[in-house]
Parts: C-alpha cells; sequence; structure tokens
C-alpha cells in the first residue's frame, strides 16, 4: 500500500499575510506534524504561479524565505517531508500543457479567482487564465489526496477533481483524485474553509495585493503596526460580540483570527465573548493575541539559515523529479507521446 500525500504550496511574491499564515501555512504544519510517518507531505513553492504577476524585488530570496517559515511555525523534519521549487520540476510544465488539453475554456473562465484579477481590465496574461490548470498539474503528478489551502482555492481543487475524472475515464485510472472540499476541511480539523478578511473591508478576503496597509496584517510587521492595524478594524453597528459572518463579517473575522491564533476550537471563543457588547475589548485582546503570536513567530523565524532551507530543497528537488517523471511518462503513454 503505496502512502498518501499531503501538498500544499504558497506563492513567494511578497512578504505573506496572517491570512496566508493562518489559513494554509499553520494547518500544513500542524498536519505534517501528524501525519509524517503515514504520508508523504509535499510543500512546495509555485514559483510559475508567482510571474501570473509582476516580481518586485527577489523571486528566489523570497522563495527561500517563504520556506523557512515553514520552519519557523515549528514543520519537524523526517524523510517522509518533501520540499521543492515547482520550476526545478520540468514535468509540472509539461502535465500543465497536457491537460491545457482536455480542459474547457468554459471552466477556466468560470474560475473567481480568474474573475476577480481579469475584472475592469483591458488585457490580462493567459497564466492567469490557466492558473488552475498548473495546479492541478502540482496535486496530479504526485496523487496527492490531501491539499491543505484556504477556502478561496476550493473552486481549483474542484476544477482538479473534474480534471482527473475526465482523463480517467478516458485512459484508465492513472491519476488518484484529491477529496472533496468538505472531504478537505474534515481532515485539516477546520470547523469551516478557513478564509481571513480584510480588515478595512470584512467582505473581501485578506490579500496581499490589496493597496491598503491597515488592510493586511503582515508577517514582517511589528506589534506597534499590528495593533494599530486590528484597532482600527472595520466592526459594525449591530453592538453585540458574536459570530455572524453574514452580518458582522468584521467581529466574526477577529472572533476568528484569535481561536486561530491561540489554537482553540472558535466556538471556545465564541462562548468567552458571548453577551458581550464592547468591541473595544475584543480588538484590544486580538490585537495583544496576534501581536504575541507574530513576536513569536519572528524570533524564531530569525534562527533559521538559507543553508538549512538549500539544502532541504536539494533532497527534495531529487524526490520530487523522481515522482513526477514516473507519472508524466504514464501520461505520455497513454496520449501515445511515449
Ligand atoms: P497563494 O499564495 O495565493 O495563497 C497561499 C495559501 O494561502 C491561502 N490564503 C488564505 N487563507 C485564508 N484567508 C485568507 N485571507 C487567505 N489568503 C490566502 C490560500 O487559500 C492558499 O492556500 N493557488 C495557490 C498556490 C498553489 C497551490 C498549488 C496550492 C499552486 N499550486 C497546488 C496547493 C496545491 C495559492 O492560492 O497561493
Amino acid at each position: 500500500m503505496t502512502q498518501p500525500t499531503i501538498l500544499t504550496g504558497i506563492r513567494a511574491n511578497s512578504e505573506l499575510t496572517l491570512g496566508n499564515f493562518l489559513g494554509a501555512l499553520v494547518p500544513m504544519v500542524r498536519l505534517a506534524n501528524q501525519h509524517s510517518n503515514d504520508c508523504h507531505i509535499n510543500i512546495f513553492a509555485p514559483d510559475l504561479h508567482s510571474i501570473i504577476s509582476d516580481i518586485d524585488g527577489e523571486l528566489q530570496q523570497n522563495i527561500v524565505h517563504s520556506l523557512k517559515y515553514y520552519l519557523a511555525a515549528g514543520l519537524s523534519l523526517n524523510k517522509n517531508i518533501h520540499i521543492y521549487r515547482q520550476s526545478r520540476v520540468p514535468a509540472h510544465s509539461e502535465l500543465c500543457w497536457i491537460l491545457n488539453c482536455i480542459a474547457s475554456m468554459g471552466d477556466l473562465g468560470r474560475m473567481t479567482q480568474y474573475k476577480d484579477k481579469s475584472e475592469g481590465k483591458d488585457s490580462v496574461n493567459v497564466g492567469i487564465f490557466d492558473y488552475p490548470v498548473l495546479m492541478a498539474a502540482d496535486i496530479l503528478l504526485y496523487d496527492a489526496t490531501y491539499v491543505p489551502v484556504g477556502e478561496d482555492q476550493f473552486q481549483h481543487i474542484e476544477l482538479t477533481r473534474r480534471l482527473a475524472e475526465k482523463f480517467n475515464k478516458k485512459f484508465g485510472k492513472i491519476f488518484t483524485l484529491p477529496v472533496t472540499p468538505e472531504q478537505q476541511v474534515k481532515f485539516m480539523n477546520v470547523a469551516d474553509g478557513i478564509r481571513i478578511r480584510d480588515l478595512q473591508n470584512p467582505e473581501k478576503k485578506m490579500s496581499k495585493s490589496t493597496a491598503s496597509e491597515n488592510s493586511k496584517i503582515m508577517l514582517s510587521d511589528t506589534p506597534e503596526q499590528v495593533k494599530k492595524k486590528i484597532m482600527s478594524a472595520t466592526t459594525d453597528s449591530v453592538g453585540k460580540i458574536q459570530f455572524d459572518m453574514f452580518n458582522q463579517p468584521g467581529i466574526s473575522n477577529l472572533l476568528q483570527i484569535d481561536a486561530l491564533v491561540n489554537d482553540l476550537p472558535l466556538q471556545d471563543i465564541i462562548s468567552t465573548w458571548a453577551g458581550e457588547t464592547h468591541y473595544g475589548d475584543l480588538k484590544k485582546k486580538v490585537a495583544e493575541d496576534v501581536s504575541v503570536f507574530i513576536g513569536e513567530f519572528q524570533r524564531k523565524l530569525a534562527t533559521i539559515s538559507d543553508q538549512e532551507v538549500l539544502d532541504l530543497l536539494a533532497q527534495g528537488e531529487d524526490y520530487a523529479n523522481q515522482v513526477a517523471n514516473a507519472k508524466l511518462l504514464e501520461v505520455q503513454k497513454a496520449f501515445h507521446l511515449r
């Protein structure tokens, strides 16, 4: 019996937000530490996905930096943990091309991320449109069953499943389907898909690309910056501290963030604040908890060297090329390319 694979990637275009961290990185580290004896754990830098937007600064340095985050967040290393860069495993690009030949334009045009990124623009690059097909290749090459990602990426997991199903129907069972988003959430042991909201506009997700600095908490923020941003977060006029994402997204976001940084069930935090009405008190508590959380993370980050990551990449890329090339060969044979 082969071991299941748990796989995820985070783009390293710039510094990461608290949303990336709590939505994907922390859950991945928790799962890796629980399952690295019985699963393969693939953590990769999707650098080909990074170049859909302009790269500012040093992509190589940002990649190494972003991979250090997993170690600083407590990832325990063992032989089943594989860390690699997408562009160092050329099979990703080739499988993406092959999957393009079975993907439909209509399906890709319906992806929310594509619609958001193309809205109001005269022209967008093809990479933005094709992004989910490359993501499907990232997942299917390794037969990954579990893909811990934030809620905004669930549509791409559904698409991956559809592409794999279409392919398998035609050529026999070559790909393993990742489980559905509902099953992913269950496996991650989180109440729902995680979507950390923009602090100023809590209808939207917190995003690195938002221009307003007060909207997002960056992992490099100082405790003072974190506190200032949380104290100025948008709330509502309901006057009750309760979890109601629909009517009170700002307050609900703060409750969710506090649960995640304290590693407590959301329900515990909701119960603690039940009946309270002072939004300022909630903000002060969350501001304190997040600044302590980020401060501890930054102290750990400072102890990890670039070389540690480079050594892991050398081993991980050997492994990834072996596994990915074997799967690619099966696919090439199915298409009579070999
Ligand atoms: P990226 O870099 O845009 O996002 C990385 C991860 O962060 C999650 N995320 C959030 N989670 C909760 N709240 C937020 N506000 C928030 N913002 C971002 C995203 O859901 C994601 O999990 N397409 C992937 C990268 C990728 C990938 C893959 C992931 C490429 N290939 C294959 C898994 C498997 C992405 O969204 O990157």
